[in-house]
């Protein structure tokens, strides 16, 4: 979408506005009186003028700030945002108890809160921690490996489908034609054949409008009377009615699909209760929420780099070759899962470009952390604890040449995701809130990526992309314009 450089403008004043309120609510909400007994407290953020300075800083872009103050405060440091501290820990020296305290100790639940009116009520962060836990546990079900092998299936039928529509050659914004497929895809192996069939514009345009009700303002005011949460609130409550005359109709007939509507559906809490018709359409609506925009992301950059780097691509397409040695033209889970070198590929461009740029808790117990250099800091209760994989997965004394575009930096022999501890990579969080998609997410740009190299020249006519960092979910800025010409591969 093009806007003038007036609603721009507009529209930069408007973002740095509510975000300024967005980050006070963070801090009205979750900080109680910070105690004072403690010695060996993080070194704090000095910024002029003195009270919002440090506020200016952080609204102005946190990784700019990262970036910055990295050199001088160290892995371990307080913005004051007002009277209020956000702590900041950065590496896998000292984010070990970011990724692994309990509930009791860093909760989600109140930085993520702004969710609600969009995921619907009775699930996520809507419930306890104990109804949380179990809802968990559902996605982890639908994402086991022998429910993925159903959905690669269909993510390779979508993906040939989709391509199948290009011409023999042309030029398109691939970052739009990913979107599309992805969706696609996601309403498949997710939503179920009722969406991606007969519904699926009317459903579209729904997700369409609950996406748009989530806006910088949604994370301090979700249910302000904007006609954007009016359409959102709208689009919820319709995306019920649809989903419950599907899984009503399902549940008549007895038949049984492969996909996460079937295995919501046939979840069952600890003490024997099913879920509702609310609260399966509520944890389908996360789950396209938490995979849907990250997915088409990561496509996109993996693209442009690939695209950028002939000697990567040749890899890729090589790889390619040989597996269809080896398979022929078939593509299923264990022949995906045969790309290293394409796997390798997805992973640096995501250690690049997370799209979840700052990962937040609200802290409820004192702790201490130690730095690689042996200082030790303790953190008061009542302080946000955030990191942030867009910075610690470019810490030059874990990657190599942080800002290069190097694949082989996780090949055997280097891996440096690895060398420094569990938490070296952080694109997927980790530890007691991992992401519970990665593999479904792999798979999906896997098949996606694999069609297009086996299938199609492609060449990068526009300028190498930029990060968009005002959106919610990190992206990439403009078009992505793409000339491809079909080609057969032997
Ligand atoms: C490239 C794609 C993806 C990226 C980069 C990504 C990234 C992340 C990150 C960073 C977290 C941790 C958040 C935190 O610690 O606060 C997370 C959690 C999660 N992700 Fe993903 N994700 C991706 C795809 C998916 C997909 C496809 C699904 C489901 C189909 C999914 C489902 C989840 C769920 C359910 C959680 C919550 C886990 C928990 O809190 O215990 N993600 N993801
Ligand atoms: C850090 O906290 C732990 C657990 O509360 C405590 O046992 C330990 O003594 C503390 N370490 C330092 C150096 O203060």
């Amino acid at each position: 979408m093009e806007l003038d450089s007036d609603n721009n403008t507009l529209l930069k004043t408007g973002l740095v506005i509510t975000a300024t309120l967005v980050v006070a609510k963070l801090i009205f909400t979750f900080f109680t009186s910070s105690s004072s007994k403690k010695k060996r407290l993080p070194p704090t953020l000095q910024a002029w003028p003195p009270l919002i300075g440090s506020l200016l800083r952080f609204l102005k872009g946190p990784i700019v700030m990262l970036r910055d103050e990295y050199p001088n405060l160290g892995s371990v440091f307080t913005v004051n945002l007002l009277h209020k501290k956000m702590t900041f820990l950065i590496g896998p020296e000292v984010s070990a108890h970011f990724f692994k305290a309990p509930e009791s100790d860093l909760s989600q639940q109140e930085v993520y809160q702004f969710n609600v009116p969009t995921f619907g009520p009775g699930v996520v962060f809507d419930v306890d921690y104990s109804v949380r836990q179990e809802q968990f546990r559902f996605f982890t079900e639908a994402l086991r490996v022998n429910k993925l092998k159903g959905y690669v299936d269909m993510m390779v039928t979508e993906a040939e489908d989709y391509f199948s529509k290009w011409g023999e050659s042309g030029e398109v914004d691939l970052k739009d034609e990913l979107e599309r497929l992805i969706i696609l895809t996601a309403s498949r192996c997710l939503l179920g054949r009722e969406v991606r069939d007969q519904l699926f514009d009317d459903v579209s345009a729904l997700f369409h409008d609950l996406d748009n009700g989530m806006l910088p303002i949604s994370v301090l005011f979700p249910y302000l009377p904007l006609p954007a949460h009016r359409r959102r609130d709208r689009a919820r409550q319709k995306l019920s009615e649809i989903f419950s005359k599907i899984i009503g109709s399902r549940k008549r007939s007895g038949k049984s699909e492969n996909d996460m509507l079937q295995c919501f559906i046939e979840s069952k809490y600890k003490d024997g209760r099913q879920t509702t018709e609310s609260e399966v359409t509520g944890l389908l609506i996360a789950a396209l929420f938490a995979g849907q925009h990250t997915s088409s992301i990561t496509s996109t950059w993996t693209g442009a780099y690939l695209m950028k780097y002939k000697e990567h691509f040749s890899a890729a397409l090589d790889e390619q070759k040989k597996l269809m040695e080896k398979h022929g033209d078939k593509i299923d889970h264990d022949v995906l899962s045969e790309m290293d070198v394409l796997y390798r590929c997805i992973k640096e461009a995501l250690r690049l470009h997370p799209p979840l740029i700052m990962l937040m808790r609200a802290s409820h117990s004192d702790f201490n952390v130690t730095t690689r250099d042996g200082k030790t800091y303790d953190i008061p209760k009542g302080h946000i604890v955030a990191t942030s994989p867009a910075f610690a997965n470019r810490l030059p004394h874990i990657f190599k040449n942080p800002d290069t575009y190097d694949p082989d930096r996780f090949s055997v022999g280097r891996e440096e995701d690895k060398t420094a501890g569990a938490f070296s990579y952080i694109s997927f969080g980790g530890g007691r809130h991992g992401c519970l998609g990665e593999p479904f997410a792999y798979l999906q740009i896997k098949a996606i990526w694999s069609h297009l190299l086996r299938n199609f020249e492609l060449e990068l006519v526009s300028p190498f992309p930029e990060i968009d960092w005002n959106a919610m979910v990190v992206g990439v800025k403009g078009n992505v314009m793409v000339r491809y010409k079909r080609r057969q591969l032997s």
